[in-house]
């Protein structure tokens, strides 16, 4: 006998426990919840036969973006063709199943795809909805997330359990698309219908980065920390967000007070935790500030990472911590194996890295060695197309600073105003870092007027 889950879909089950485990485990997935894994494991140890949480299994493996893990993804997947091999399978199963089999294969854009086939046929499914957006968030894909929703947004009225947190996403697609108002007004919608909707709560952050309310910023968050506490790691992101607004103002010490107390207070190993130091600590250097040696412990973790070659903005980040922490070795590793990622070019992931991971990567480490027109020439040949490295426009914005200050630090003036123009009409308003570089700008204009 089968049973439906919350969205009113059928599961190929009849433990009624196991199928309020998985009600949980796709809730707490949409809320970016800790509790994540403890709710999925319930489900397969009451149901050990239960085909679409062995799936949920394989993608949450492979979301995490580590090598060690890929085996673990394949099993679930294995555990799951052997359970639909019988006649209790669903379509719907099926589907989540192709699509696991692609992402296996490192097609993460036909998985996508396969996985919007079967938001097409079960449309009130949120939790393929929420994999599509994690999936299309990794490629960089923000039109393909908007669209994605878009597609099924009839679904989601009121009455609709996930509705909130599908606002939330929607948010964060309108917000990286460009469409700050709206993505605001979504986001704020979001947060006051579901109180843990800590991603609804981050795209609302996303918007006053971009337009640089970083006032708004601070209170935003400051004054709603329980809305991520019960956060996975996602919650240090939160965190990094609002020191990217205290960093803007200028307000230095509060960054590293944030980034040793939170985004840092543990020394995980998670690609987005590391994202998230990492690109704080050269931020912070970029604004002339002593980090005292915290790149030390971020350079140990990454030194053991130079070989995972799943996610090209993870490599760059482990670059940024291995050129900058003084790990040169491992940096040049690191670099030679993208290079033999981006030959294979057999991935998503590794035509990411031949078009524009391993460009981006040298001018990293260019940048490092103080060989800054270099640095410039390569990180530009990346630029154009470092939206496919993935991530948000405010992760990326750390390789569009290290383009500009490369320019400026070179004595390139003319080509750093037009990135810093470029940047200004990407976003929607002029930040702190535009306003300092611009007046360095026009102090070296003017300090070379007055010796001619
Ligand atoms: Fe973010």
């Amino acid at each position: 006998m089968a049973r439906n889950d919350a969205f009113g879909y059928d599961l190929a089950i009849n433990d009624p426990v196991a199928v309020e485990a998985w009600n949980r485990t796709v809730a707490a997935f949409l809320a970016h919840s800790a509790a994540t894994p403890v709710h999925l494991t319930e489900a397969l140890e009451r149901e050990p036969d239960f085909a679409m949480a062995h799936l949920a299994k394989g993608f949450f493996m492979l979301l995490l973006g580590r090598i060690e893990l890929v085996p673990a993804a394949r099993e679930a997947q294995d555990a799951a063709t052997r359970i639909m091999a019988g006649d209790s399978a669903n379509d719907r199963e099926r589907g989540y199943g192709a699509a696991l089999d692609l992402y296996l294969e490192g097609n993460m854009a036909a998985a996508a795809d396969r996985l919007e086939q079967v938001m097409a046929a079960y449309p009130r499914d949120a939790f393929a909805l929420k994999l599509v957006h994690s999936l299309r968030f990794v490629m960089g894909d923000s039109i393909g997330m908007r669209r994605s929703i878009e597609a099924v947004q009839g679904a989601y009225e009121t009455d609709h359990p996930s509705a909130p947190y599908v606002n939330g996403c929607y948010a964060f697609t309108l917000e990286e698309t460009g469409d700050y108002r709206a993505a605001e007004a979504r986001g704020r919608d979001a947060v006051l219908r579901a109180a843990d909707d800590a991603w609804g709560v981050h795209a609302v952050a996303h918007v006053f980065d971009m337009t640089g309310r970083t006032r708004e910023g601070v209170t935003w968050l400051s004054n709603q920390p329980e809305t991520w506490a019960h956060c996975n790691n996602f919650r240090y992101h939160v965190w990094w967000h609002l020191a990217l607004f205290h960093l803007d103002r200028g307000e230095y010490a509060e960054v590293l007070n944030l980034y040793d107390t939170e985004i840092r207070a543990e020394h995980t190993d998670d690609y987005r935790d590391i994202s998230n130091g990492a690109s704080l600590l050269t931020r912070l250097e970029l604004e002339g500030v002593d980090i005292g040696d915290r790149w030390t412990e971020l350079a140990e973790i990454c030194a053991g990472r130079t070989d995972d070659g799943c996610v090209v903005f993870a490599d760059l980040h482990y670059m940024l911590a291995l050129s900058s922490g003084d790990s040169h070795g491992k940096a040049c590793r690191l670099l030679q194996s993208m290079k033999r990622n981006a030959e294979q070019g057999k991935t998503t992931m590794a035509e990411v890295s031949a078009d524009v991971g391993v460009s981006a990567a040298e001018g990293l480490i260019r940048f490092s060695n103080g060989d800054y027109a270099n640095a410039y020439h390569a990180l530009s040949v990346a630029r154009p197309n470092m939206q496919r490295v993935g991530g948000s426009h405010a992760q990326r914005d750390v390789f569009e600073r290290l383009t500009i200050d490369a320019a400026l630090r070179a004595g390139m003036l003319t080509e750093a105003q037009i990135l810093l123009d470029d940047r200004t009409r990407a976003r929607g308003a002029v930040d702190g870092y535009t306003e300092r570089r611009l007046s360095s700008i026009g102090v070296f204009e003017s300090s070379l007027a007055a010796s001619l």
